[in-house]
């Protein structure tokens, strides 16, 4: 069964779209899951989700398909993430909060309030043996530095992880939510801090990648057991082609941001649509805030919903057309949900097994015999500095910090062998040129110096390759 539910949203026509085209739009209705798009050469592919949304759906029966069971899980302690996603001015912000949060029309009210009452019903119906606490915390990703929208002096925060929490954001305010009321006002408050500017697409555009994460602890009065489900809303920051919003200066930075981290969102989920299942498979959570903080959420411990908006208009069917194709690619995304932080004694003792002692200390030694002890030093210096490593002491940072080091090594080998097997190939394309010109010039019989040069420096170069192919592949099993 897969573990995402991917759904497209399409809002009514704006008046600008129906000044400039009228009533005209590039879908055609087939049923609750299809429809027929007609791209900008008026090319018609057929699209399927788990739902599809149209101009006249109510918010509710957003929040029935996408959210409900998410948030039902939540409540068991299952990790869930709810994203809206899309172009600008395409209505993930109208999803996630409707027209506003507070004091809003019933009908219009969004994802958020929904979540909200939802998560407090399940609390009233659950068993009297369990007793609930339910914390919020909400943060930006503005230029890529993670703010907390309850205190914005703490403008950037870091993102840490262990084994027994996951991913955890350093030092970030926690609002314990006793009621509905209580809990829309906080994210109201939260709300108005957002960094919001001005696009051709939206005059309230948001700026920012916004997290809402919900902390459901479930405490059972009969064996004092704690569970703990994680439930982040995460409303993205628009995709835009900058010529068409009119981007410039502070804005056009920001919209290149926005798109870069949206573009490592999108290589995650190719990474784990994609590649092969299994360690092996480099996933480059660490190449974006934004991928990191989702890092739970994605291909994990989680159940996933993605809503991809969309605008009906065929003035941004080639942006529709986008949109639609990474929610279709995100639906191959393969994930396995497990019951996340339960009994979380159980898991500390498991931390510290013998045999990752064991495993540890082989790997230290290994270390040891290929690092000296300055060497090792200035790596510790280096990772405390960075925010990676916390308490030199703790095996499991340790462990972590060596995994987060050997993931942006593997990264920047990539990189680094792209380039390489480029300059190689470019190498090889000079040098047969140079093989025909000898070959040429033999012919004609004119004595060329060190043409007997050319195949060693081309044998050379094909090994050096191999070896380094051969050390990238190593680095990667050896290292996951
Ligand atoms: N389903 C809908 N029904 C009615 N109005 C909508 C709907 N969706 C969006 N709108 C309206 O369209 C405009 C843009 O929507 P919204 O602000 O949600 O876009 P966005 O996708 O969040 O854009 P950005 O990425 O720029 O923040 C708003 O005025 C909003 O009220
Ligand atoms: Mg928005």
């Amino acid at each position: 069964m897969s573990n995402i539910t991917v759904c497209a949203r399409f809002r009514p026509l704006s008046s600008k779209e129906r000044r400039d085209h009228g009533d005209a739009v590039c879908i055609q209705y087939v049923d609750s899951e299809t429809f027929i798009f007609k791209d900008e050469k008026a090319e018609e592919l057929t699209f399927s989700f788990d739902r599809v949304f149209y101009d006249k759906s109510e918010q509710i029966d957003v929040y029935r398909h996408l959210a409900q069971p998410i948030v039902r899980d939540a409540l068991n302690a299952v990790n869930g993430t709810i994203i809206t996603f899309g172009q600008t001015g395409a209505g993930k912000t109208y999803s996630m909060e409707g027209p506003g949060v507070l004091e809003c029309d019933a009908v219009k009210k969004g994802l958020l309030s929904r979540v909200v009452e939802g998560i407090f019903e399940c609390t009233k119906s659950s068993d009297e043996t369990s007793k609930y606490s339910i914390k919020l915390s909400m943060v930006e990703i503005y230029m890529e530095k993670v703010r907390d929208l309850f205190d914005l002096s703490r403008d950037n925060i870091q993102i840490k992880e262990t084994k027994t929490q996951g991913i955890m954001l350093n030092g970030m305010m926690e609002m314990t939510i006793k009621d509905p009321q209580e809990a829309l006002l906080t994210l109201s408050k939260g709300i108005a801090n957002r960094a919001v500017g001005e696009t051709q697409m939206n005059i309230a555009s948001s700026r920012s990648h916004c997290v809402y994460m919900f902390t459901i602890q479930q405490e059972s009065t009969k064996d004092k057991r704690a569970r703990t489900g994680k439930l982040n809303l995460v409303d993205l920051a628009g995709s835009e082609k900058v010529e068409k919003t009119g981007a410039e200066g502070r804005v056009l930075e920001e919209a290149k941001t926005i798109n870069k981290s949206l573009s490592a969102l999108g290589n995650v989920i190719n990474a784990l649509t994609c590649g092969p299942m299994g360690r092996g498979n480099h996933i480059p959570y660490r190449d974006s805030k934004l991928t990191r903080i989702l890092q739970d959420a994605l291909g994990g411990n989680s159940r996933t919903a993605l809503l991809c908006c969309c605008s009906p208009s065929p003035t941004n069917s080639s942006e529709t057309l986008s949109t639609l194709r990474f929610g279709a690619r995100a639906k191959h995304i393969k994930a396995s949900p497990r019951v996340a932080n339960e009994d979380r004694c159980i898991r500390e003792l498991e931390v510290f097994t013998p045999i990752k002692r064991e495993s540890r200390d082989k790997l230290l030694n290994e270390l040891q015999e290929n690092l000296d002890i300055e060497h090792v030093q200035k790596l510790e210096e280096l990772f405390i500095q960075e925010g990676i490593l916390f308490d030199p002491c703790s095996i499991e940072e340790s462990e972590l910090a060596y995994e987060d080091v050997t993931s942006q090594t593997i990264s920047s080998l990539q990189l680094a062998l792209e380039e390489l097997l480029s300059t190689i190939g470019e190498l090889k394309k000079e040098n047969e040129e140079l093989m025909g010109r000898v070959s040429a010039a033999k012919l004609n019989h004119q004595p060329i110096s060190n043409s007997n040069l050319l195949p060693t420096i081309s044998s050379i170069l094909c090994l050096f390759t191999d070896w380094l192919k051969s050390f990238f592949h190593f680095s990667i099993n050896h290292y996951n």
